[in-house]
């Protein structure tokens, strides 16, 4: 088997333009993916200004992931982002839990309604020759027949690859991620699946291939607090050995930097104190530091952060994202 197709999850708030382009900075990455975009969000903004559809330097090849519920509007949003030119693929959000998308019926909601599901992947095709891909849960309950139903519905429509997050909406982050279910996925459909959850280290990738035949491997939480993981996997699977951790105050002055460049100001303190939230967790005593990292612009917070920063010790593999979970 070849290498596996490592990805950067998508991830709202914190998978922007700034962040990518700090990944990709690292290398490693072979697909990025935009966080989720609101597809009613979209009729009203000007995707060539808009800036979680403007995407930076180095992130590429990149695909928009839309989350929404009606056929027609989906059709829409990719026409309107096909027009940028700007995307390698389009990703259709069957995973998100939040209660505001719950409460519409989007995102992992719509696992219940294949009918509803098939109607829209077909309105995304009308839209586009490009990929398609979804990214979902399992079905609530850990439902077998639902799941093969979906994966029959994704290989009938075409669908060009499957992210897996082997965990039911009910049950959030409360639980490890089944592993065993992408093994599943993988045997029983003739998809490309691609593994998602708790790969926290270079080892944990080569596992969870090995231990499901994963046609890819897409890493999120641990990419916040490391953003040079997907580097790290890369060089492990190929050599078995990865190198050094980079200097963690120059990821912050580079991220700050690029947030400066690619973000508009009214993010730039948000979107910086998002990432610390996570970043500190490559430390023991992260709450007690995150707590000292204070300030009322960018780069005061910037400044805060180098000085509380320098000269800790980072812990190593695996990362263990405690903090913060959505
Ligand atoms: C803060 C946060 C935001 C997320 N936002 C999205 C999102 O916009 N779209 C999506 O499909 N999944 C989203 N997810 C789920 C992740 O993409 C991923 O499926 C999940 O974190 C499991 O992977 P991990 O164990 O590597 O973190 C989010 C997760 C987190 C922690």
């Amino acid at each position: 088997m070849g290498k596996p197709c490592l990805m950067l999850a998508p991830m709202a708030d914190l998978t922007h333009p700034a962040f990518r382009e700090l990944v990709a900075s690292f290398g490693g990455c072979d697909l990025f993916f935009t966080e989720m975009i609101n597809i009613n969000y979209l009729k009203s903004t000007n995707p060539l200004k808009d800036p979680y559809v403007v995407p930076a330097e180095r992130d590429r090849p990149l695909v928009a992931q839309l989350v929404g519920g009606k056929p027609e509007d989906f059709e829409l949003a990719v026409e309107r982002l096909e027009a940028t030119g700007f995307f390698s693929g389009y990703n259709f959000n069957l995973g998100c839990t939040k209660g505001k998308f719950q409460r519409y019926g989007w995102g992992a909601s719509l696992l219940e309604k294949p009918e509803l599901i098939r109607d829209i992947l077909k309105a995304m095709r009308r839209a586009t020759d490009k990929p398609l891909s979804v990214k979902m849960r399992i079905p609530k309950g850990r439902n077998k027949d639902r799941l093969l139903r979906l994966l029959e519905v994704f290989e009938s429509l075409g669908v060009d690859f499957v992210v897996l997050h082997p965990r039911t909406p009910e049950e959030g982050f409360s639980r490890p991620a089944r592993w065993e279910e992408i093994a599943f996925a993988v045997e029983a459909s003739s998809l490309k699946i691609v593994a998602n959850g708790d790969v926290f280290s270079p080892e944990d990738a080569a596992k969870v291939i090995d231990s499901t035949g994963a046609w890819g491997i897409m890493v999120g939480r641990a990419a916040l607090i490391r953003p040079w993981i997907l580097r790290d996997i890369g060089s492990y699977l190929e050599k078995g050995e990865v190198d050094k951790p980079p200097d963690a105050i120059c990821v912050l002055e580079a991220l700050a930097g690029y947030i400066k460049r690619f973000l508009p100001e009214r993010w730039h303190i948000k979107r910086l104190k998002l990432f610390l939230r996570w970043f500190v967790q490559n430390y023991t005593n992260a709450l007690w530091i995150l707590r000292r990292l204070k300030g009322r612009s960018l780069e005061e917070l910037l400044e805060v952060s180098k000085r509380e920063l320098k000269g800790l010790k980072m812990r190593g593999y695996p990362v263990n994202p405690f903090l913060f979970v959505c």
